[in-house]
């Protein structure tokens, strides 16, 4: 008797540690796919014109973000999207020099939808970017 209350108090001790770790997990998981579809209809509608749905860019027109360093560089990536660039520079051989325009329009959470499919999608991440991140990255001055 003794036995079996202290076996099914185990049992209902490791019930709890499972659903514990696994609504923790499907939460984050969670959020990651709002935060990626969001940020891929976002993408569609601010990014897609120039830099394409399969983010390949176009011709000498507009670069690719596929296997673009920028996006390794996530403050980088969100300052860019706000601010938009004026550079010269050189991807695969080719030169893109036209403006990126700015998307002063864009929330600092929108922000962090599109880094978050960006970065999901096309770099290395596995989970969302969190708004405080991109918070941080835009508070920054004399950005791109
Ligand atoms: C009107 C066309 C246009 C739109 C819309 C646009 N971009 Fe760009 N983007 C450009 C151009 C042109 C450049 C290159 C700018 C330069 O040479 O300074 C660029 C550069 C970039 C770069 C840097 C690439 C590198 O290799 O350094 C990233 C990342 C990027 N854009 C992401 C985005 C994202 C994300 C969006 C949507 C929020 C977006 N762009 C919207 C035209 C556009």
């Amino acid at each position: 008797m003794k036995q079996r209350s202290y076996r099914s108090f185990t049992a209902r001790i490791l019930v709890f540690t499972v659903l514990g770790l696994t609504s923790c997990r499907s939460s984050e998981e969670l959020k990651s796919e709002q935060y990626f579809v969001t940020g891929q209809q976002l993408y569609m509608t601010h990014c897609a014109n120039c830099h394409q749905m399969e983010g390949k860019g176009m011709s000498n027109l507009y670069p690719p973000i596929v296997g673009s360093a920028t996006i390794s560089d996530k403050a980088r990536l969100a300052r860019i999207i706000q601010h938009g660039m004026s550079d010269t520079i050189i991807v695969n051989g080719k030169k893109f020099s036209r403006p990126m325009p700015p998307n002063p329009k864009l929330t600092e959470i929108e922000i962090a939808e599109i880094v978050s499919f960006v970065t999901m999608k096309w770099g290395k991440d596995s989970v969302y970017t969190p708004i405080e991140f991109v918070h941080k990255a835009l508070a920054v001055s004399g950005a791109d």
